[in-house]
């Protein structure tokens, strides 16, 4: 039987998130205790990186040793990959020495074909078109701060992007009503959201998409943006500037959320830029709790997969 993987948002069941979940409490609980339990010796991750990256390739390398296991940098620069050498030799390669591969890449089809070709489980670290890890740890940092996740009102405001994509496939598994206001020019992926609405009937949950980004955030918990070009786009940067520009998440559109609404970004911020200062620095934002919560949910996903 093929391993299990990781690729996009939904080769994860509800049932199988909430358990991630309470793995992830459990074992950051462990680690907060000082309690060291090696549920990985002499195991090896091999992470490639295609991409820059602080929080995927930190939070995973100190996860496995946590764990009690270790980890191999891979850039895409330094490895053959780099020089032509396929993906689906790089897969059967990797396959021989490590147990577990991640995977950080521009094109998506390269973790579905390294998880096709290798016969390890293989983590999706982002591609263009996913993050799922960041997008499990955004809605356990929710659950884990108190919201309930079903019913709960999930913004995401800006490009429609790999996070905006997955934070919908997401969160319409787990319940909730995302909202995603982008300008028409920078929408959703419209397989994607036909895919989330699917997920969401089953869920109880709904997917709302609109270019107008106070609707999406009026009376929401959770009010999530993302840099408007992401990494490989930095060249439409000035183009996608002008547009994205009402898509600011300021405190007057931050004021439309609840009250208690949480402010969350994946990081890296651009400020003055996606986000003000006064809201990402200001008292609703949890963006450490999100990225310091990378690292337990994470070790989470890779137990889970492990079958341990
Ligand atoms: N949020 C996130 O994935 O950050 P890095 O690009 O630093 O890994
Ligand atoms: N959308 C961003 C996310 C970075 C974590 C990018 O792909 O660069």
């Amino acid at each position: 039987m093929k391993n299990r993987s990781l690729i996009c948002d939904y080769d994860f069941s509800k049932e199988e998130i909430i358990k991630i979940f309470e793995t992830a409490k459990r074992v950051k609980g462990e680690v907060k205790s000082g309690k060291f339990v090696p549920y990985l010796a002499g195991k090896t991750m091999g992470m490639i990186f295609e991409k820059s990256s602080t929080r995927t390739r930190v939070s995973f390398e100190v996860g496995m040793y946590q764990l009690g296991g270790s980890a191999l940098f891979l850039s895409s620069k330094d490895i053959q990959l780099g020089r032509g050498e396929n993906i689906e030799d790089t897969a059967r390669v990797l396959s021989r020495y490590v147990d577990i591969i991640m995977a950080r890449t521009f094109e998506h089809s390269k973790v579905e074909d390294l998880a096709k070709y290798g016969n390890v489980p293989v983590i999706n670290g982002l591609t263009d078109l996913l993050h799922p890890c960041q997008a499990l740890t955004d809605y356990y940092t929710t659950y884990e701060k108190g919201k309930k996740l079903e019913g709960l009102k999930f913004t995401y405001v800006g490009d429609g992007n790999n996070m905006a994509h997955s934070l919908m496939l997401t969160g319409a598994i787990l319940g909730c009503h995302v909202w995603v206001a982008s300008p028409t020019s920078m929408t959703v992926n419209a397989d994607v959201v036909n895919k989330a609405k699917q997920l969401a009937l089953k869920s109880g949950g709904s997917v709302n998409v609109t270019t107008d980004p106070k609707e999406a955030c009026k009376n929401a918990d959770v009010v999530y943006t993302d840099v408007w070009a992401s990494m490989g786009q930095e060249a439409e940067f000035t183009a996608k500037e002008k547009v994205l520009r009402p898509y600011q998440v300021n405190k007057e559109l931050f004021g439309l959320a609840k009250k208690d609404a949480f402010f969350m970004h994946c990081l890296p911020a651009h400020r003055a830029e996606e986000v003000t200062a006064d809201v990402i620095d200001g008292p609703n934002s949890v963006i450490f709790d999100e990225a310091e919560n990378r690292l337990h949910v994470q070790k989470a996903i890779v137990l889970f997969l492990m079958g341990k």
